[in-house]
This record gives structure tokens, sequence and C-alpha cells, in this order.
């Protein structure tokens, strides 16, 4: 009990020093740059720019020790800890000229990203001139998998490059993977509507008695169903394969507690976390992030409450458990609104 207590004051009066401390080199640093710079509101400017990335990089690196201690839970560990798989390797995307890896995950805005680093590589000499189609041809367009390479290879690329991947939402990022596979499908990939969808509808729609049935297309409550059910989905996902990648959860497709990623970008700051990356990346020189239409990152409670409305609260819990992995590792709140 005394020693507690001695091990706290101590932390205490550490604290307090370091208050001082701080607050005497700021005070100096202010003096500095009134006397470098003339202007008044000039300095204010510099002063409060570099504070601002020091706080940013502060979130950034939070976000790396949350990931880190929800790893350690051993609650979650089944929902956290995957082998660092061939369908891992798959989703990691290389640039060997500037020591990078991008892991991708489905409807976080990761196209964008492939751009970025395709014109990196050197085959086109900006992200503009990137033709939509070549984005997702990794033979063709320089931005090679991680599993192309040899086992060295890739150990040594996964020890010494700079890794990271960008999250959002996971109920949000359902909601849009399901808009995007099986309602406007824009890409124009007929198996989601044709094969995928029929295969969910009979095994998880309630009632598909008279002419309603499979011509109607697939509802989120189906969608939702079949994602909820962790062990009946198994044979399903065999037979869908890759395509699966659009609502797998991140710790599947990126391994995160078993490969030490160096920054996670959240979508819904991605104005600031892109130029993070790019920064501690060593690229901010050399490419920007293409331009991000105001609101369009938001995370939007009022879309997710309708999609999940009447939708039974048994069936978005299971959904939960089978997500909540991810919720945890990447600091998203619990979406309680939905679940009681
Ligand atoms: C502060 O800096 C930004 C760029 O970082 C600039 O656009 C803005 O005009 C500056 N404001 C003032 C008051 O100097
Ligand atoms: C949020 O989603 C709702 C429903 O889809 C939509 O009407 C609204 O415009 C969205 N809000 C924003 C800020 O995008």
């Amino acid at each position: 009990m005394r020693l507690h207590w001695c091990i706290f004051s101590a932390c205490a009066w550490l604290l307090l020093l370091f208050a001082l401390i701080d607050r005497f080199l700021s005070l100096r640093y202010a003096r500095e740059t009134e006397v470098k710079t003339p202007g008044r509101t000039q300095s204010f400017n510099q002063s409060s720019a570099a504070p601002a990335l020091a706080e940013w990089e502060a979130v950034l690196e939070k976000r790396i020790q949350l990931l880190s201690t929800v790893c350690k839970n051993s609650r979650l560990r089944s929902l956290t800890h995957v082998p660092i798989s061939k369908f891992v390797l798959d989703r990691i995307f290389v640039s060997d000229k500037h020591n990078i890896l991008f892991c991708q995950t489905p409807k976080v805005g990761n196209t964008q990203w492939k751009k970025v680093l395709i014109a990196l590589n050197g085959k086109f000499s900006n992200v503009e001139e990137i033709p939509e189609k070549l984005v997702h041809r990794h033979g063709k367009n320089g931005l090679p998998r991680l599993s192309s390479f040899k086992p060295q290879g890739i150990t040594l690329r996964l020890n010494t490059y700079f890794k990271f991947f960008i999250v959002r939402d996971p109920f949000e990022r359902l909601i849009s993977a399901f808009k995007d596979k099986f309602i406007t499908n824009p890409r124009f990939e007929p198996w989601y509507k044709h094969d995928i969808a029929p295969a969910i509808i009979r095994k998880y729609r309630k009632s598909h008695r008279g002419g309603d049935r499979v011509a109607s297309g697939l509802h989120f409550e189906d969608f939702v169903r079949y994602l909820g059910d962790a062990e009946g989905r198994c044979r399903m996902d065999r037979q869908f394969g890759e395509h699966i990648i659009h609502w797998a959860t991140y710790a599947e497709l990126c391994a995160p507690c078993d490969i030490r990623y160096d920054v996670i970008g959240h979508h819904e700051t991605l104005e600031r976390d892109a130029a993070h990356i790019l920064r501690r990346a060593g690229i901010e020189q050399l490419v920007s992030y293409p331009a991000i239409p105001p609101g369009i990152t938001r995370y939007n409670k009022t879309k997710v409450e309708r999609y999940f409305s009447g939708i039974s609260k048994r069936d978005i819990r299971r959904l939960y458990e089978c997500y909540q992995g991810d919720f945890h590792l990447f600091g998203y709140p619990t979406p309680d609104f939905l679940l009681n």
C-alpha cells in the first residue's frame, strides 16, 4: 500500500515538472517566433500550425496503442488474430521504389490510394492520368501484390517497409458494400446479383413463399442475416471465393494484430490522415492525394439507422458479434442505438 503511494506521488511530481518545462519551452518558442516574424498574424499562424501537426501525430499514435491493447484481449482473440496467409498477402500492395506496403480494405476509398501508389511506382506521371480500368489489373499496372514475392522477400518487406491501411465505421462499410455490389453494381460484376444474391436469399430470407422469391433481389436484411451467421457462412464463403473481400473484416483482410502497421487511417478523417500518411511515408513532395469532396467521408448516423430499421435486434446483435473485433481494434463506438 505504502509503495503504491510512493509511486503515485513520484509520478505526480514528475508530471508537474514536465508541465513546467513544457510551459517554459513554449513561452520561449513564442518569443522567438515573434522576434523572427514581423507581422503579428504570421507569428500566430506559425505557432498554431506546428502543434496541430504534433496533435494529429498523437491521435495516430493512440490508434496504434489501442490496436496493440485490443490485440492482447483474449476474449476477442478469435476475431482479431488471423494467420498471415496468401489471402492476406494478396490484399497488400507493394511500392519497392519507396518502400511502402498498403493493405487494401474495400469500400474505404482504396482506389484513390492505389492510384497514388501506381503514380509513385513510375508508370504514370500523375494520378489523373491513370485509366480507371488499369487500377485493378495488378499484372499490368506496376503495383504488385506482396504474395507475388518469394518468402524471404515477403518477410524482408514486412519487416522494413512503411505499412498502412484505411478503415471506416464497420457497419457503414457493410452498407456501402451492399449498395455497391447488390444495388448499383457500377463495375458490371454480374456474379453478385446472379450467383451470390440468390444463394444468400435461398438460405437466409425468412419468408420466400409466394411470388416474391429470388427475383426481387437481395434485401439488406438478408445480407445482415448471412453476415451474422459466423458458422453457417463458411461453406458459402468458400464458394464465393475472393468476392467476399468486400465484407470480410479488416482483421481478416490485413491481419493488423500480426503485422505491425505504422499508420491506420480513418476514412472519417481522411483529409488529415492522408496528409500524414504521405509525410510519414516520405512521399509528400512526390504525389498528392486526390481532392476529397467535402462531407463525403463523414459518418452518417441517419443513413445507418435507416438501413437497419425493421431488422430484428437479434439479427443486428449477431452481426455485431461478428464485427465487434473491428469496432474495438479501431476505436469505433459500439452502435448502441441499433443494439438496444
Ligand atoms: C495561415 O496559413 C495558411 C496556410 O497554412 C494560409 O492559407 C493563411 O492565409 C494564413 N493565415 C494568415 C492569417 O496568415
Ligand atoms: C445521410 O443519409 C441520409 C439518408 O441516406 C441522407 O438523406 C442525407 O443527405 C445524408 N446526410 C449527409 C450529410 O450526407
